[in-house]
């Protein structure tokens, strides 16, 4: 099976040219602009006018996962197949480790919930609840098996938190076994005070998700983490950043020379503490964590992702609907589900709100968006990338379609749009998985069961 993209303009991390793309058993094998012409293909994709780009990988998501006293409302064929129509073609998914219990068992839990559900490609990180002995022993056995970050919790007492010690540990056995520690860096702990202190006084509003958690606590959070990273000697990767003084802390690791990396997410580019004052109980659509911040922050994140200091946009996909599920908070804050959908709509909104704005350049879309996370999860040069020998997870994008975002076009489960009404350029024509074209033109082609578990590398930069 031979099929090709033609007359497209590839755009990597680094280069933009004009070529066609060719693809044999969901490979890459020739990129050309001529000497081909004579080849004769089975599948002939004409992307004239159009931009060939890797599909998107999100590393950051939560299919299927029990939090907040129910579970995030897309699963595995629900969520990929929306990721699938958004132009990401790879997601890394979190496994969860239950107190008390093996890595491995949970581990095991969600490779059954993604075995034959999937769209599109799947790792896991594993979330790491309980540092012992033996989990720091079994962590060298899921590095082997292609499970090689791990996500560690300074927020959710009683929940998913770990303390230093813990962290530490976990830190020191990454280092040895090539792993990678992904932080949740807020201070939980002062969190939870906050909380309780607003609940007593009566402050339930959803606002107050925001007010207790101060971006102060995001703050001291990252400079523990890196602190604790420096101490053991290994990279750490912070997950969904949303506070400048968060990202001056990311700033003054990465100016020392420290592995130090960090994502955000586009729901802190382009929604902030105003939409949690929504007339209501509107507000808990954007409830989220960390949480909403003043809009003015949104632009040093923009620099952060102009500069390298942020390396990734990842979506924190962990949708929740309003109907059952976030109003279970309607009385209290502090039990609205924390979480926004995002796995479908990451590249609508960067390409529009950062490519056409000028923020950022095309190449650096690419990067953010798909090469940089298969660098650091361990899944470049197979994917993240159009060259020769990649897999050919790739999307063909009209940078000039219009689009409206809508909770009734989209494809997450979910019963709303954070960003309803809103019109966006940019959109993927075809997005293939493997050199299998899933989506043509907002079609769904490809079936459940399509994407594959994919091992990914230790950890080198
Ligand atoms: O609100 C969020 N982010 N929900 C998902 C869990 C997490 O902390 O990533
Ligand atoms: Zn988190
Ligand atoms: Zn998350």
């Amino acid at each position: 099976m031979r099929t090709v993209i033609k007359n497209g303009t590839v755009v990597t991390a680094i280069d933009t040219y004009k070529a066609d793309v060719w693809i044999e058993n969901g490979v890459i094998v020739a990129i050309a602009n001529q000497g081909f012409a004579n080849a004769t293909a089975d599948v002939t994709i004409d992307a004239t006018g159009k931009f060939v780009m890797p599909g998107g990988i999100d590393g950051h998501t939560h299919l299927d996962m029990p939090f907040g006293g129910t579970t995030s409302s897309d699963d595995f064929q629900t969520g990929t197949l929306a990721a699938a129509h958004g132009g990401t073609t790879s997601i890394v998914d979190f496994a969860i480790q239950t107190k008390g219990e093996a890595l491995r068992k949970g581990l095991d839990t969600w490779h059954a919930k993604a075995e034959g559900k999937a769209a599109i490609d799947y790792g896991f990180h594993m979330i790491t609840t309980d540092v012992n002995d033996k989990t720091v022993e079994e962590m060298g056995s899921l590095v082997k098996d292609g499970v090689t970050s791990f996500k560690l919790f300074m927020a959710y007492p009683g929940v998913l938190y770990c303390d230093d010690g813990q962290i530490l540990r976990a830190m020191q056995r990454a280092r040895d076994i090539g792993g990678l520690i992904c932080m949740h860096a807020e201070n939980g702990i002062a969190i939870d005070v906050l909380v309780q202190q607003a609940v007593a006084a009566g402050h339930t509003e959803p606002k107050y998700h925001s007010l207790t958690r101060p971006q102060i606590a995001e703050a001291e959070g990252t400079h523990r983490a890196l602190a604790l990273a420096e101490m053991a000697g290994t990279p750490v990767y912070i997950v969904h950043l949303s506070a400048a003084r968060a990202l001056e802390k990311v700033v003054e690791a990465r100016d020392a020379g420290l592995p130090a990396f960090a994502e955000t997410c586009p729901q802190y580019l382009f929604c902030s503490y105003d939409d949690l004052e929504r007339p209501g109980f509107e507000g808990a659509k954007y409830v989220c964590t960390p949480p909403m911040r003043p809009k003015e922050m949104q632009e040093d994140l923009w620099r952060g992702l102009r500069t390298n200091d942020l390396q990734v946009v990842s979506t924190d996909h962990c949708p929740f609907c309003m109907k059952g599920q976030k109003e279970l908070g309607k009385d209290s804050f502090a039990k609205i589900p924390n979480g926004m959908p995002g796995i479908e709509t990451r590249l609508y909104l960067l390409w529009d709100g950062g490519v056409r704005t000028g923020r950022i350049s095309m190449n650096r879309f690419v990067e953010i968006t798909s090469t940089s996370p298969a660098k650091i999860f361990g899944l470049y040069p197979r994917k993240g990338t159009v060259a020769v020998g990649a897999d050919a997870d790739l999307i063909v994008w009209d940078g000039e379609k219009e689009h409206v975002l809508s909770e009734k076009t989209l494809h997450m489960r979910v019963d709303y749009s954070p960003f309803e009404g809103k019109k966006v350029k940019g959109f993927a024509s075809h997005v293939l998985s493997r050199g299998k074209v899933v989506v043509e033109n907002g079609k769904y082609l490809g079936k459940a069961g399509d994407g594959r578990f994919v091992k990914r590398s230790t950890f080198s930069l």
